[in-house]
């Protein structure tokens, strides 16, 4: 595959906007005297879309197209993106979902830099560290300038393998307008593949509910937002389930004869085989996939009996006024953002956070600058392979532990993904002290 896209921007390291707190500055932004692997300009617009197969709408674009374009760097890469704002009036940033970024170039607006005005630019650096999933779209305004376009992919290689060797594809999911589209488009796609030959589908969910995969034949779950899973299994007759800003790396074999089709949310599919076979669809199991207990047991990496810290994050849900605006609005610990005091930690502790949700609806709940391991549900222990993300739905009623380790200082946001509810409240933030 090949690197970076585009023509490269190569401004200076210092324009990388500043961050605040105690913690040093140089642990927050990456190596200013290293020169990037990839380089890259992304320029958003606030226009129409052009909706392939579908019907034009409103919004923003990048590069001149929603999605913008698939980055892509290789594991232990440098990459610096210049992002311009051409002409989104309310400001834009972008954010790198499910990177462990540093946190000058996390890109919450407010938080770690101002929104890049129209005719500003900023500069991103940061360093590809673990190879995986990922995406990275606007934190300005973002129930906004996300449900509207501002966002694209970006994949990480492995340092070791070949990947251009392997059958690799990306399945962004977005709705436009009440259009379900694949890549951008209102339609299904091809991938050619030999019999046998396994292709690997990297599934990004941009939109704000929960998106379902699944297959007539089997397929294999590989990685969760980014994390390898050990000893992938296969998934016979059951749906996986994404959470709103989660992906899955999804692995199909193409069939001795013919075509399967991997169904990637709305109404979408990846064909993957003969490309002039038809595939009849199935209809769609009703059972889901059980994440707690998936591919085999692997060691955690971190012992999570003795945390330094023990957090509870409830989310409920009360009448309140946010903004001069009254309205039934979500609590975390019975407050909500920007009352919600933070979650303090220092850095190399071992962080437990137990969430519950007592507020009626699913949440999927989204961490900055950290990979979190689920320990248990309902108080039932995760049984199989470790299970690490970064946005995790929490359904009505259910309780979570999940556990992190503090090995990224600086401020970062800890919400729901569902973006109008973090702007309803459901926003917390983890501070190192
Ligand atoms: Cu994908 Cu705070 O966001
Ligand atoms: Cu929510």
């Amino acid at each position: 595959a090949q690197r970076g896209v585009g023509a490269g921007g190569g401004a200076a390291a210092s324009d990388v906007f500043g961050a605040a707190g105690e913690v040093s500055v140089t642990a927050l932004t990456a190596d200013p005297d290293r020169t990037a692997d990839v380089h890259v300009e992304l320029v958003a617009r606030q226009e129409t879309i052009d909706v392939p197969g579908g019907r034009s709408v409103e919004g923003y674009t990048v590069n001149g197209s929603s999605p913008g374009p698939e980055l892509r760097a290789r594991q232990g890469d440098l990459v610096e993106v210049r992002f311009v704002n051409e002409s989104v009036s309310a400001g834009a940033t972008l954010h790198w979902h499910g990177i462990d970024v540093p946190n000058a170039a996390d890109g919450v607006a407010g938080i770690t830099q101002d929104a890049v005005p129209v005719g500003g630019h900023a500069v991103y650096r940061f360093e590809a560290t673990d190879a995986g999933t990922y995406w990275y779209h606007s934190h300005q305004v973002s129930h906004d300038q996300v449900v509207r376009g501002l966002l694209g992919a970006i994949v990480v290689d492995p340092a070791s393998s070949d990947a251009a060797a392997n059958l690799d594809v990306t399945a962004l999911l977005h709705v436009y307008g009440g259009q379900h589209t694949l890549n951008g488009r209102v339609s299904d796609e091809r991938v050619e593949a030999p019999p046998g030959a396994t292709v690997r589908v990297r599934v990004i969910n941009t939109d704000q509910g929960t998106a379902a995969v699944w297959s007539e034949s089997p397929f294999r779950v590989v990685a969760t937002d980014g994390r390898d899973v050990n000893g992938p299994t296969d998934i016979d007759g059951k749906r996986l389930l994404i959470p709103a800003g989660g992906r899955a790396d999804v692995s199909v074999r193409s069939p001795q004869h013919g075509s399967v089709g991997l169904h990637v949310g709305g109404a979408r599919r990846i064909l993957v085989g003969d490309p002039a076979a038809s595939v009849r669809p199935g209809p769609q199991p009703s059972e889901t996939l059980d994440l707690l207990a998936y591919g085999t047991p692997a060691p955690l990496g971190l012992d999570p009996t003795a945390p330094d810290r023990t957090y509870d994050y409830v989310i409920a849900r009360r009448f309140g006024i946010i903004d001069g605006r009254p309205g039934n609005f979500w609590t975390i610990n019975g407050r909500m953002f920007p009352d919600v005091p933070m979650f303090h930690v220092r850095e190399g502790e071992i962080v437990v956070m137990r969430i519950a949700n007592e507020s009626g609806e699913v949440h999927p709940m989204h961490l900055h600058g950290h990979h979190f391991v689920v320990l248990s549900r309902d108080g039932e222990a995760a049984s199989g392979s470790p299970w690490w993300v970064d946005s995790l739905d929490v359904h009505p009623g259910e309780s979570y532990e999940i556990a992190f380790v503090a090995d990224n200082p600086g401020i970062w946001s800890d919400h729901c993904h569902t973006l109008p509810h973090a702007v309803d409240g459901l926003i917390a933030h983890v501070m190192y002290e």
